[in-house]
């Protein structure tokens, strides 16, 4: 496989996302692919919507997803618990006729202002996912803690361990892939 499709999927929708940031990390990390960043931004999950037709933007993102050779994810952590943008995301996908998500591989990685880099989050996440049947790809997680302080202006990731952790995943990643 020369050129992989990468979807990056961020739980956060804020432009100066901090996620966002990692994943386009995570991209530099992986090498040549195309990069798609996904639009999080859906109407809560609501049935009544679902029997009139599903929202375009879901019906964008499932495509997305079927047509991705991997995923990845920003996990931002909100009070101890998993981003409501990531699990609405989620649940919409779970409800594709033929499932997108059965066996596709993700890489889950989280930026957070506390401490702990989002752990709970994380955990949360791979969770969800698993219970979706995507393969995730483990490993030492992948956290950043205080990213306020690890993020420089351009945007760029100022840490040599997170920097290993991104280009280990990742090879890990395009070995699989290939
Ligand atoms: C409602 C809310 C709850 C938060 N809860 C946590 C938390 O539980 N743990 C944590 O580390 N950071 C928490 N934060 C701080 C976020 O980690 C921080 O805003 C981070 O930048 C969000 O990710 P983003 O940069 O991708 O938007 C919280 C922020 C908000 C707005």
């Amino acid at each position: 496989m020369s050129k992989p499709n990468l979807l990056l999927m961020s739980g956060s929708l804020r432009q100066a996302s901090y996620n966002k940031k990692l994943l386009r990390e995570a991209v530099r990390a992986f090498g040549e692919a195309e990069a798609v960043e996904a639009d999080l931004n859906l109407p809560l999950y609501d049935g009544d919507l679902e029997s009139r037709g599903l929202p375009p933007g879901v019906v964008t993102l499932m495509d997305q997803v079927r047509d991705t050779d991997a995923l990845l994810i920003g996990a931002p952590e909100y009070n101890k618990g998993m981003s409501g943008v990531l699990k609405n995301a989620t649940d919409w996908l779970s409800r594709a006729k033929q499932s997108v998500l059965k066996d596709k591989i993700a890489v889950v990685m989280s930026a957070t202002g506390g401490r702990t880099g989002g752990e709970v989050a994380h955990f949360m996440t791979v969770n969800n996912l698993i219970q979706l049947q995507v393969q995730v790809v483990h490993g030492p997680l992948i956290l950043v803690a205080k990213a306020q302080e690890e993020f420089g202006e351009d945007g760029r990731l100022n840490n040599e361990f997170l920097q290993g952790q991104l280009r280990d995943r990742m090879a890990r990643l395009r070995a699989m892939l290939a």
